[in-house]
């Protein structure tokens, strides 16, 4: 329970605070408009789901925080981006196939860009069947991309050469400035980040993110589940600014913060 103000006439009262709506409650948006890249330069988004309590998963998955709407949406985000990136523990733990184009398709979101955007997946072990879909069914014009480390096994990274285009950057850990830099110079200049949470919290480490589109799970788990950041306190934790928020008819938010500045 909040503690009680004390009865003081200089202090600010609660009915003096005043919150503002959502500003798109009852009043939808067209979301690709809303989640469009801006325009003039290489931006990086993530995209995560946490309960109201803050859990980034339940019973191991994601997937059983989000509803509808946040798979429609994190399919729209996965259209409207050159690249995602996501970490091979998410690749495991959720069974990642390769991008398929939403309902309707993307002919519009995607004008003259390959028909889905490639995934590329952060590992140094490279302990991933090679044979499964998420490398054998991508689309040619969006081969998976795998990132990894200069000490990544040898044998592995020969192998994975043969289904996947590998991007090494960084001596025993990914460095995620030089990946970033590096899907840029390939032309994904709209990256999109879905975690997991172990990757997300490098990414900000090293102030490489520019917008965190949060979805909020009405829901309370307690528990064990980590946060939808996992990693050591980011050294100078960047300041973000609420760009949009939005809400569907399940209780369900979905925030867009980009940084400050
Ligand atoms: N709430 C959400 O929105 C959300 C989103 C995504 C995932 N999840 C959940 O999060 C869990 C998985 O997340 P996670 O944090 O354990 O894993 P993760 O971040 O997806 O992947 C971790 C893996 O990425 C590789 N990696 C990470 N940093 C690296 C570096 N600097 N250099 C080289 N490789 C690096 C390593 O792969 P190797 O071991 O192959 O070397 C590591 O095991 C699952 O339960 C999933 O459901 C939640």
């Amino acid at each position: 329970m909040h503690e009680s103000p004390q009865n003081d006439v200089e202090q600010t009262t609660d009915a003096d605070l005043a919150l503002r709506p959502l500003a798109a409650a009852g009043d939808p948006v067209r979301l690709a408009d809303a989640y469009a890249y801006p325009p003039g330069g290489p931006w990086l988004r993530a995209n995560m789901i946490a309960s109201v309590d803050g859990a980034a998963a339940r019973d191991d998955r994601a997937g059983g925080l989000g509803n509808e709407t946040d798979r429609r949406l994190l399919s729209l985000l996965r259209g409207l981006a050159d690249v995602v990136i996501v970490g091979a523990g998410t690749v495991r733990a959720e069974g990642y196939g390769p991008v398929r184009p939403g309902p309707g398709g993307w002919e519009k979101l995607r004008a003259d860009r390959p028909p889905v955007p490639p995934l590329a997946i952060v590992s140094r072990r490279l302990d991933l069947d090679l044979d499964a879909p998420v490398f054998t069914d991508a689309d040619p014009a969006a081969r998976t991309i795998l990132l990894t480390t200069r000490t990544a096994p040898p044998g592995r990274v020969r192998a994975a050469a043969e289904r996947a285009e590998v991007i090494v950057a960084g001596e025993d850990r990914l460095d995620f400035a030089a990946a970033v830099a590096e899907l840029v110079a390939r032309g994904h200049e709209r990256l999109l980040c879905e975690g997991g949470p172990r990757v997300l919290a490098q990414v900000v480490a090293t102030g490489v993110l520019d917008e965190m589109c949060l979805t909020v799970s009405p829901m309370l788990l307690s528990g064990g589940a980590f946060r939808i950041l996992n990693g050591p306190a980011v050294p100078v934790p960047p300041r973000l600014r609420l760009a949009a928020a939005y809400q569907d008819d399940e209780d369900f938010l979905f925030l867009r913060y980009v940084r400050r500045g």
